[in-house]
């Protein structure tokens, strides 16, 4: 018998059952059942990991895409298999979907482990699923290529273009401020997802395709296709068909995401103004390869590199507008210089092969020329100070150009209950100018990190036409949302880090140009509160996925992945500062 490094096909990963020809020969009566011929069963297995779900509508045309894999796998003389994993949409998962993606991680890489696949398609699409899909299959080692669902086109009010998410929060916060009624916030309800797909505009789900295309562990073109369209079904077929190929290529996730990719996935991350979350996602799939971002490092990468794409929330248009203008190959040929073009791609070329052999480049106004770029740096600075010593970030390019020097007294609640019960009280003492603090929806404290850190405006100042305030806190903010919102504080308040010793009246500055946040009270003082503080602790009646999320959890700079599934040792840092 073979040995088994060497099995492919149904060979691989035989049940245990103390004898491999028994094994072998039971695995395939099995699946004779389901109507295979032995010519089909001796075919390289190319694995479809389907996470179509109705209660995933970012994921719709799973069905479509799934045969269109199928298809080109069996043109290129492969056996596909689907199997199912867990599907996380965002606005179906409590208490959010960040809680959610290690897990999904897990069952990805544990499914590709324990199946016989030769190379396995991830077909994944919502924010949290592309993240996941790629932590697991780069602990897995199995030859694997992301394809995502797409985004869903734009949709139209009153003549108006819109699209999901940032209008969504548009349209609401003006609802907030009595500008629009119920009548109409109905109407709009209608037209923010008028096709299955992802979120429109450059928020986690775009961005995560963006960097998935960067990192090379998609097809040159995959990340902009939008959901409904020939050219997104186009690509699945050249998905599959690919994937058989890197089968003979032995094209594994470690010999593709490599530090010089991640590096080439951060500049993307910066250029394309993309989703806050994105750092996190790329954080937690280095870690499993055992390559650490480095946050400091990553803010002088920041400096070098100019937001050219075009779209909300940083600025104008929508993702079918960035594939109607070339796609990430026009946002890649800009950016040219600044790239290892000698990283490999899932189609066994260089990027810089692939940018060579790309369709000619030709005048479009979405993504703009490196020297005439939409924001002169990267669209997300690295703040740290006495407020959050291992950092915490903003998303400058869709921040108030007004706020990002500001010094003023923090108005502070205690968590995401306290806020609820607060912030729209005719009685809260708040003015225009003040900072609004929340704590307590870090990893631990939520727990899961959710998308609360876009604080509401106050409905009584909302209601003067206050449209943005600095907002600082430990959680994380939704790709789609803007503001001048301070995320990711590090350590997070819960586990006591210093978020935790803010109280309103409290005077904090933050100077994006300086790069700091800083609360402007005495040590003494703050020895003082310190001494006071209870700090969160795991009950011990805690069970489950809860208890081993409470008891794994790492802070945003660690990628939130689970400790245990980190690599044991972090051996190379990204970014390398260029000299
Ligand atoms: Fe799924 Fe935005 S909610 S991509």
């Amino acid at each position: 018998m073979d040995k088994p490094a060497e099995r492919g096909g149904l060979k691989k990963g035989l049940t245990n059952y103390g004898d491999e020809g028994f094994s072998l020969f039971l695995r395939k009566a099995f699946i004779k059942g389901a109507g295979y011929t032995d010519d089909a069963l001796s075919r390289p297995i190319v694995a479809i990991a389907n996470t179509g779900s109705a209660y995933n509508p970012c994921h719709g045309n799973a069905p479509q895409l799934v045969e269109a894999v199928k298809r080109g796998v069996m043109l290129a003389g492969g056996l596909p298999v689907e199997f199912p994993t867990i599907s996380i949409a965002e606005s179906f998962s409590h208490p959010t979907s960040m809680y959610l993606r290690n897990l999904m991680s897990m069952d990805t890489e544990e499914m590709i482990r324990a199946q016989p696949m030769d190379a396995v398609v991830l077909i994944g699409g919502c924010d949290k699923t592309v993240p996941a899909q790629l932590m697991g299959a780069a602990a897995a080692g199995v030859p694997a290529i992301q394809l995502v669902t797409g985004a869903m086109l734009t949709g139209s009010h009153r003549g108006e273009r819109v699209g999901a998410c940032t209008d969504c929060r548009r349209y609401w916060a003006r609802f907030r401020g009595d500008e629009i009624d119920a009548r109409e916030i109905d109407d709009v309800n209608n037209q923010l997802v008028p096709t299955v797909g992802t979120c429109s505009v450059m928020g986690t789900a775009s961005t995560m395709a963006c960097i998935a295309e960067a990192l090379g562990i998609m097809l040159p073109g995959g990340a902009s296709a939008p959901a409904v369209t020939a050219d997104r079904i186009r690509v699945a077929e050249r998905t599959g068909a690919t994937a058989v190929a890197m089968i003979a290529n032995k094209l594994t996730p470690d010999r593709i995401l490599t530090p010089a990719a991640f590096e080439n996935a951060l500049r993307v991350l910066l250029a394309v103004g993309g989703s806050t979350n994105g750092i996190i996602h790329l954080t937690a799939i280095a870690g499993r390869l055992g390559i650490e971002v480095e946050l400091g490092a990553v803010d002088k990468m920041a400096r070098e590199t100019p937001v050219l794409v075009d779209l909300k929330p940083s600025g104008q248009h929508y993702m079918e507008d960035l594939h109607k203008a070339g796609g990430l190959t026009t946002v890649l040929r800009e950016l040219k210089p600044l790239l290892h073009l000698d990283a490999l791609t899932v189609t066994g070329r260089t990027l810089g092969e692939e940018l060579d052999a790309a369709p000619a480049s030709f005048k479009q106004s979405v993504v703009r020329p490196f020297d005439a770029p939409i924001f002169p740096q990267g669209g997300i600075a690295v703040l740290r100070g006495n407020l959050a010593p291992r950092g915490a970030i903003i998303k400058q390019s869709a921040a108030n150009a007004e706020l990002m020097e500001h010094e003023a007294r923090a108005v502070v609640f205690e968590n995401a209950e306290d806020l609820a019960r607060r912030i729209d009280d005719p009685e809260l003492d708040v003015e225009a100018d003040d900072i609004l603090v929340l704590k307590g929806i870090g990893p631990v404290g939520a727990p899961g990190m959710p998308e609360a850190g876009y604080i509401p405006i106050p409905k009584k100042l909302g209601r003067l036409g206050v449209k943005d305030m600095v907002r600082i806190s430990d959680g994380r903010m939704s790709g789609t949302a803007a503001g001048t919102i301070v995320l990711h504080v590090t350590p997070e308040a819960a586990i006591g880090g210093p978020l935790a010793l803010v109280r309103t009246g409290d005077r904090i500055r933050l100077s994006v140009a300086r790069r700091s946040i800083e609360l402007l009270v005495n040590d003494a003082e703050l020895g003082r509160r310190r001494e006071q503080l209870q700090t969160h602790t795991i009950d011990p009646h805690e069970r489950g996925y809860r208890k081993l999320f409470l008891t794994s959890i790492t802070q945003a700079d660690h990628g939130c992945d689970f400790d245990f599934l980190r690599a044991s040792q972090q051996t190379v840092k990204v970014p390398k500062l260029r000299e």
